[in-house]
This record gives structure tokens, sequence and C-alpha cells, in this order.
């Protein structure tokens, strides 16, 4: 069964740094991080990051998962192709909030080269402290999953 407090990292070259303090700060608040990289600054290309990130998400082996890429948005991009999966770009704890509390999200994506650490990390404690609210956002979630 999986871990409720076991969650996925990946990212492209543009933010190992940002992904290394986050994964710091998420295994300091008790959270078992698997963090599947990569670890070397070379070019590298964010879908398969972010796809191999989802698998892991959808296998089972991880609750969650929180992708990053320059923008947030093509990593974001890739995950979102593989069934199951519902991930969202967030620039403020806001938006954070609201992907777990309405959309169910079950990852999240943050971009490097927008924001900065201070702020990614208080937008990553919105999401891992938001439970799914339910109710009427549960028959709106069915819709998405049914969606092809
Ligand atoms: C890499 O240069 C950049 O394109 C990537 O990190 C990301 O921003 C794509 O969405």
């Amino acid at each position: 069964m999986t871990s409720t407090r076991r969650i996925v990292l990946s990212s492209d070259h543009a933010a190992i740094d940002l992904r290394q303090a986050v994964a710091r700060h998420i295994a300091a608040k008790g959270w078992d991080v698997v963090d599947i990289g990569p670890t070397t600054p070379e070019s590298t290309h964010y879908p398969k990051h972010g796809q191999a990130a989802a698998e892991r998400v959808t296998s089972g082996d991880c609750a969650l998962g929180i992708v990053l890429c320059g923008t947030g948005q093509g990593i974001m991009m890739a995950a979102n192709k593989v069934p199951g999966i519902r991930c969202g770009v967030c620039a403020d704890p806001f938006s954070a909030r609201m992907i777990r509390a309405h959309n169910d999200a079950n990852m999240m994506s943050l971009g490097a080269r927008v924001i900065g650490e201070g702020l990614a990390l208080e937008i990553v404690d919105a999401f891992l402290d938001t439970a799914f609210e339910g109710g009427r956002h549960a028959t709106r979630v069915d819709m998405i999953e049914q969606a092809s």
C-alpha cells in the first residue's frame, strides 16, 4: 500500500538546485522523498522526467509528485499525458492549496526560472498541507478522469 507521505521529485537541468532545496525541505517535514534526478547539469529533456515522475504516482509507488523545469510548464504538460495524473503549475500558495482542495491534484509543477526558493517552499507547504475537499469537487474530478 502506498504511504500517504511518500513523494516523488524530478526536474530537468534548469531546476536541479531548486529541486534539491525542495527535497531537503520536504524531507525535513517528515516525508519519504524519492528524488529521481537528474543530478548532473547537462541539458536534458523535460518530457522524460515528467513522465517518469508521473509513472511513480500512477503505479502507486508514491502518493504525490512535484516536478520542476524552467517555467514549470513543459514538465507539467508531460506529466499530464500520463492517465490518472492531475498536475498544475503553481507560482503562488493560493493556487497550490486550491489544486489540492478542489482538483485533487496528485502532482504539482514549479518553474525555477519564475519563482525563488523562498516562495517555492511556501508553495510546497501549501500543496502538502492541504487535503482534497471531496463533495461537489469529486464529481468534477471524476469528469476530468472520464474525459479521453
Ligand atoms: C529548458 O531550457 C526549458 O525549456 C525547460 O526547462 C522548460 O522551461 C520547459 O517548459
